[in-house]
Protein backbone atom coordinates (compact mmCIF):
# COMPACT_ATOMS: atom_id res chain seq x y z
CA UNK A 1 0.00 0.00 0.00
CA UNK A 2 1.23 3.20 -0.88
CA UNK A 3 2.28 5.80 1.46
CA UNK A 4 -0.01 8.98 1.48
CA UNK A 5 2.69 11.95 0.78
CA UNK A 6 3.85 10.02 -2.07
CA UNK A 7 0.49 8.96 -3.16
CA UNK A 8 0.06 12.72 -3.17
CA UNK A 9 3.06 13.43 -5.00
CA UNK A 10 2.52 10.80 -7.89
CA UNK A 11 -0.75 12.41 -8.34
CA UNK A 12 0.53 15.83 -8.96
CA UNK A 13 2.66 14.12 -12.01
CA UNK A 14 0.27 12.13 -13.18
CA UNK A 15 -0.92 15.47 -13.71
CA UNK A 16 2.42 17.18 -15.28
CA UNK A 17 2.29 14.17 -17.77
CA UNK A 18 -1.55 15.34 -18.75
CA UNK A 19 -0.62 18.78 -18.98
CA UNK A 20 2.53 17.74 -21.08
CA UNK A 21 0.19 16.15 -23.53
CA UNK A 22 -2.04 19.59 -23.87
CA UNK A 23 1.11 21.54 -24.30
CA UNK A 24 1.91 19.53 -27.58
CA UNK A 25 -1.57 19.03 -28.56
CA UNK A 26 -1.06 22.79 -28.32
CA UNK A 27 1.79 22.67 -30.20
CA UNK A 28 0.70 20.51 -33.14
CA UNK A 29 -2.66 22.70 -33.09
CA UNK A 30 0.00 26.19 -33.90
CA UNK A 31 2.11 23.78 -36.39
CA UNK A 32 -1.16 22.58 -38.11
CA UNK A 33 -1.84 26.43 -38.37
CA UNK A 34 1.43 26.94 -40.19
CA UNK A 35 0.94 24.29 -42.16
CA UNK A 36 3.54 22.58 -41.04
CA UNK A 37 2.07 19.27 -40.89
CA UNK A 38 4.77 16.74 -40.88
CA UNK A 39 5.78 18.71 -37.51
CA UNK A 40 2.25 18.74 -36.58
CA UNK A 41 1.91 15.03 -36.65
CA UNK A 42 5.28 14.72 -35.04
CA UNK A 43 4.08 16.93 -31.90
CA UNK A 44 0.54 14.91 -31.89
CA UNK A 45 2.77 11.22 -31.52
CA UNK A 46 4.29 13.55 -28.51
CA UNK A 47 1.26 14.19 -27.00
CA UNK A 48 -0.09 10.57 -27.22
CA UNK A 49 3.48 9.13 -25.59
CA UNK A 50 2.82 11.59 -22.72
CA UNK A 51 -0.90 10.79 -22.39
CA UNK A 52 0.46 7.25 -21.96
CA UNK A 53 3.18 8.55 -19.43
CA UNK A 54 -0.05 9.96 -17.44
CA UNK A 55 -1.49 6.43 -17.28
CA UNK A 56 1.32 4.94 -16.42
CA UNK A 57 0.74 7.06 -13.12
CA UNK A 58 -2.84 6.23 -13.23
CA UNK A 59 -2.34 2.12 -13.97
CA UNK A 60 0.99 2.49 -11.08
CA UNK A 61 -1.25 4.29 -8.11
CA UNK A 62 -4.22 2.14 -8.72
CA UNK A 63 -1.82 -1.47 -8.22
CA UNK A 64 -0.46 0.13 -5.26
CA UNK A 65 -4.09 0.49 -3.62
CA UNK A 66 -3.77 4.21 -3.95
CA UNK A 67 -6.23 6.84 -5.32
CA UNK A 68 -6.20 8.57 -8.37
CA UNK A 69 -7.01 12.24 -8.16
CA UNK A 70 -7.39 13.97 -11.15
CA UNK A 71 -6.38 17.48 -10.79
CA UNK A 72 -6.70 20.29 -13.02
CA UNK A 73 -5.27 21.37 -15.90
CA UNK A 74 -3.76 25.15 -16.56
CA UNK A 75 -4.53 26.56 -20.21
CA UNK A 76 -1.45 25.72 -22.22
CA UNK A 77 0.16 28.84 -24.78
CA UNK A 78 -1.50 28.65 -28.17
CA UNK A 79 1.01 30.81 -29.74
CA UNK A 80 4.97 31.18 -30.18
CA UNK A 81 6.86 33.34 -31.75
CA UNK A 82 8.48 30.36 -34.57
CA UNK A 83 8.66 26.82 -35.25
CA UNK A 84 12.09 26.94 -33.70
CA UNK A 85 10.41 29.13 -30.39
CA UNK A 86 8.22 26.07 -29.77
CA UNK A 87 10.37 23.24 -30.04
CA UNK A 88 12.78 25.24 -27.79
CA UNK A 89 9.88 25.75 -25.91
CA UNK A 90 9.16 21.86 -26.13
CA UNK A 91 12.97 21.06 -24.84
CA UNK A 92 12.77 23.38 -21.36
CA UNK A 93 9.71 21.61 -21.07
CA UNK A 94 11.19 18.28 -21.16
CA UNK A 95 14.35 19.52 -18.88
CA UNK A 96 11.38 20.89 -16.16
CA UNK A 97 10.13 17.32 -15.95
CA UNK A 98 13.15 15.35 -15.99
CA UNK A 99 13.50 17.57 -12.31
CA UNK A 100 10.43 17.03 -11.61
CA UNK A 101 10.91 13.13 -12.14
CA UNK A 102 14.51 12.96 -10.18
CA UNK A 103 12.48 15.28 -7.14
CA UNK A 104 10.07 12.18 -7.14
CA UNK A 105 12.68 9.45 -7.12
CA UNK A 106 14.28 11.44 -3.95
CA UNK A 107 11.36 11.30 -2.45
CA UNK A 108 10.81 7.57 -3.10
CA UNK A 109 14.23 6.98 -1.94
CA UNK A 110 14.78 8.61 1.38
CA UNK A 111 10.50 7.15 2.12
CA UNK A 112 11.93 3.73 1.29
CA UNK A 113 9.31 3.28 -1.03
CA UNK A 114 11.79 0.55 -3.12
CA UNK A 115 8.53 -0.10 -5.11
CA UNK A 116 7.60 3.86 -6.17
CA UNK A 117 11.86 4.38 -7.04
CA UNK A 118 11.91 1.22 -9.16
CA UNK A 119 8.90 2.47 -11.11
CA UNK A 120 10.52 5.99 -11.59
CA UNK A 121 13.67 4.36 -13.23
CA UNK A 122 11.49 4.00 -15.98
CA UNK A 123 11.08 7.90 -16.23
CA UNK A 124 14.49 8.36 -15.59
CA UNK A 125 15.16 6.34 -18.75
CA UNK A 126 12.71 8.05 -20.97
CA UNK A 127 14.16 11.81 -20.16
CA UNK A 128 17.04 10.92 -21.41
CA UNK A 129 15.58 10.06 -24.68
CA UNK A 130 13.24 13.09 -24.50
CA UNK A 131 15.37 15.70 -24.19
CA UNK A 132 17.29 14.23 -26.43
CA UNK A 133 15.21 13.74 -29.15
CA UNK A 134 13.73 17.52 -29.14
CA UNK A 135 17.24 19.05 -28.38
CA UNK A 136 18.60 17.21 -31.76
CA UNK A 137 15.27 18.80 -33.92
CA UNK A 138 16.02 22.13 -32.31
CA UNK A 139 19.77 21.89 -33.28
CA UNK A 140 18.11 20.70 -37.07
CA UNK A 141 16.02 23.84 -36.72
CA UNK A 142 18.81 26.04 -36.15
CA UNK A 143 20.99 24.86 -38.68
CA UNK A 144 17.56 25.19 -40.96
CA UNK A 145 17.56 28.92 -40.60
CA UNK A 146 14.70 30.27 -42.33
CA UNK A 147 15.61 28.56 -45.40
CA UNK A 148 11.91 27.00 -47.12
CA UNK A 149 13.56 24.11 -49.44
CA UNK A 150 15.18 22.27 -45.72
CA UNK A 151 12.50 23.27 -43.66
CA UNK A 152 10.14 21.68 -45.86
CA UNK A 153 12.59 18.66 -45.67
CA UNK A 154 12.66 18.81 -42.21
CA UNK A 155 8.76 18.96 -42.03
CA UNK A 156 8.59 16.05 -44.44
CA UNK A 157 11.08 14.12 -42.34
CA UNK A 158 9.54 14.60 -39.19
CA UNK A 159 5.74 13.70 -40.42
CA UNK A 160 7.43 10.02 -40.58
CA UNK A 161 7.48 10.01 -36.98
CA UNK A 162 4.74 7.19 -35.80
CA UNK A 163 4.20 5.97 -39.62
FE1 LIG B 1 6.41 12.41 -20.17
FE2 LIG B 1 7.96 14.07 -22.15
O1 LIG B 1 7.77 13.54 -20.40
Amino acid sequence: MIGKPMEQALNKHLKEEMYSFYLYLAMSAYLEGLNFKGMAAWMRVQAQEEYAHAMKFFDFLHARGGTVTLLALDQPQSEWASVLAAFKAAHGHERGITKKIHALADKATTEKDHATANFLQWFVKEQVEEEATVETIVKRLGAVGDSPGALYYLDHDLGKRGK
